[in-house]
């Protein structure tokens, strides 16, 4: 590789494993985490960033187990401006390939006086202290300045030349509250680098949050400011409005490569496999019109737009959707499709499922279609997911008859499968979907809350398979679930009950003694 051509090479840093699931309510399990790693790996991103170690158990291990996997990017850990951070991060990293350390500290005027209580001195000594701890424990250290768009720039040229004395290899300038414009965004990396001695020893990196919807644009200008790093997340998650969308960074520097001279190594046709899962494990739905991997990214409804597209495609279509991994909706599947055509479709679309789970879904595939006029990939990759989610140990929905309409109260009748032996009870609730609970909790009686229902049709029209998202929160520990049906009260029963297995509430209702503790 040339010189000229390296230095127009971006690094992508994806924060979706920390950043991303420090939105409330979008924490993983390590399976999920360790799934969303692999597809962040196999498409190219340069560095993951896998959690925050010292926050818990959980994340240490999550951390730890990722960098064990990973085969080709740097594997980065959070840490405070703490020892006990920095040690325990250095820990979890070591055991990738390439390991990184990620230690921050706030800069600005108000984190100092309100979070911090300490003065800009104390915090350049921080500064020093923190870093050269990190590059005893790891030869790859960034260091980010919180808040650093309201830092004063003077002031925010002493914290960076600090870290870069004490050895930070990559310098991150985070816009934390979402407050920067474009312009300004880019001219603080213009300054800092021409400012502060030594600036060419480390990578300048853009992390920006969306408050304003400026995250992608503030991104791409601090890039022009000569930031070679960029700091996203798939799906654009993150705290508050959420981070730089990475799906969008991606595709505007291939699309724009006119105006945007720049070249990064993620492959785009994993974008929205990866769009998918991150959507699937936090529970946060894709908006229909997002950007890239919204289900109307590459839809034509108008007439005007339809005629165009028969006669090429470019006259309304700026990216070709196979180039991110969209295919084109298909309708082949349907009620006389035999099992080897669902096995080929699963395949195509990216599931392998073992003997067992193949001979759920092709049943349940054959019922739908026996319900609905037309199946379409999208039907089939809900029930697919659905099946996965629902299948092995825990408590399943065997039947569900609802009686609803404006008499009232509206009743459910329900059984459900519990260890083989089938339990069956009736409630009444506050519409359908109450008394469904109802009925699961006089099934399996719990304390968990129920924080979240959502539903979202997986395709058009009345048959359409009804895709609903539970999330249960007890004692602190948060759960989601997920469940697909032609009827959506079908379709709840199974997300609650899919997020009450994963509380793992089923064995402590057979244990009644245990259940209050949850
Ligand atoms: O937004 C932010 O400032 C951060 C830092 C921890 C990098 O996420
Ligand atoms: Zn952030």
């Amino acid at each position: 590789m040339t010189a000229e051509m390296a230095k127009d090479q971006v690094r992508i840093f994806d924060t979706t494993l920390r950043d991303g699931e420090q939105s409330p309510g979008a924490s993983m399990t390590l399976e999920e985490k360790l799934q969303v790693a692999e597809i962040l790996d196999d498409m190219g991103v340069d560095i993951i960033e896998a959690g925050f170690p010292i926050a818990s158990n959980g994340d240490f291990e999550s951390v730890r187990e990722i960098a064990r996997r990973a085969k080709r990017a740097v594997i980065a850990g959070l840490a405070r401006a703490i020892h006990a951070d920095i040690d325990r991060c250095g820990e979890a990293v070591r055991h990738a390939e390439r390991g990184r350390i990620h230690t921050f500290v706030s800069t600005s005027p108000i984190h100092l006086k309100y979070q911090m209580n300490k003065t800009e001195e104390q915090v350049l000594e921080i500064i020093t202290d923190t870093v050269t701890r990190s590059r005893n424990l790891i030869d790859d250290v960034e260091w980010s300045a919180m808040d650093a768009t309201r830092t004063p720039l003077d002031y925010l040229c002493r914290c960076v030349e600090a870290a870069i004395k004490a050895g930070a290899t990559t310098i991150n300038l985070p816009d934390t509250v979402g407050y920067a414009t474009p312009d300004e965004y880019r001219q603080m990396f213009v300054d800092i680098r021409n400012r502060v001695p030594d600036a060419d020893k480390a990578v300048f990196s853009v992390h920006c949050h969306n408050d304003l919807g400026l995250a992608v644009a503030n991104s791409l200008a601090g890039v022009a400011g000569g930031a070679r790093q960029i700091e996203c997340t798939v799906n654009g998650l993150g705290e508050r409005a959420g981070n730089a969308a990475l799906e969008e960074i991606v595709m505007a520097i291939r699309t724009r490569g006119d105006v945007l001279p720049y070249v990064c190594n993620v492959e785009p046709k994993y974008l929205m496999r990866a769009s998918k899962l991150v959507s699937a494990v936090s529970n946060f739905p894709v908006q229909y019109n997002k950007a890239i991997v919204g289900k109307n990214a590459f839809a034509h409804e108008s007439g005007i737009h339809q005629d165009g597209m028969l006669k090429n495609a470019e006259t309304y279509e700026i990216m070709r959707p196979e180039d991110v991994g969209v295919k084109a909706t298909s309708l082949v599947m349907g009620k006389h499709s035999g099992r080897h055509a669902f096995k080929d479709k699963l395949k195509e679309l990216g599931y392998e499922l073992g003997d067992n789970a193949l001979q759920d879904a092709f049943r349940r595939f054959k019922d739908l279609a026996d319900r609905k006029k037309h199946v379409y990939d999208e039907d089939i990759e809900a029930l697919v997911e659905d099946e996965i989610a629902t299948a092995g140990e825990g408590a399943k929905v065997i039947a569900l008859t609802v009686i609803a309409g404006t008499g009232g109260p509206q009743k459910a009748i329900l059984t459900m499968d519990i260890d083989g032996r089938h339990e069956t009870r009736e409630a009444t609730g506050d519409g359908p979907v109450d008394a469904t609970f109802k009925a699961i909790k006089a099934i399996v009686p719990h304390d968990a809350r129920l924080s979240l229902y959502q539903v979202h049709a997986v395709t058009e029209g009345t048959d359409a398979q009804a895709e609903v998202s539970v999330r249960l929160e007890a004692n602190g520990r948060v759960s989601t679930g997920k469940g697909a049906d032609t009827d959506t009260l079908v379709a709840s029963a199974r997300a609650y009950v899919a997020a009450l297995n994963k509380l793992s509430l089923r064995q402590q209702a057979l244990n009644p003694g245990a259940l209050k503790a949850v």
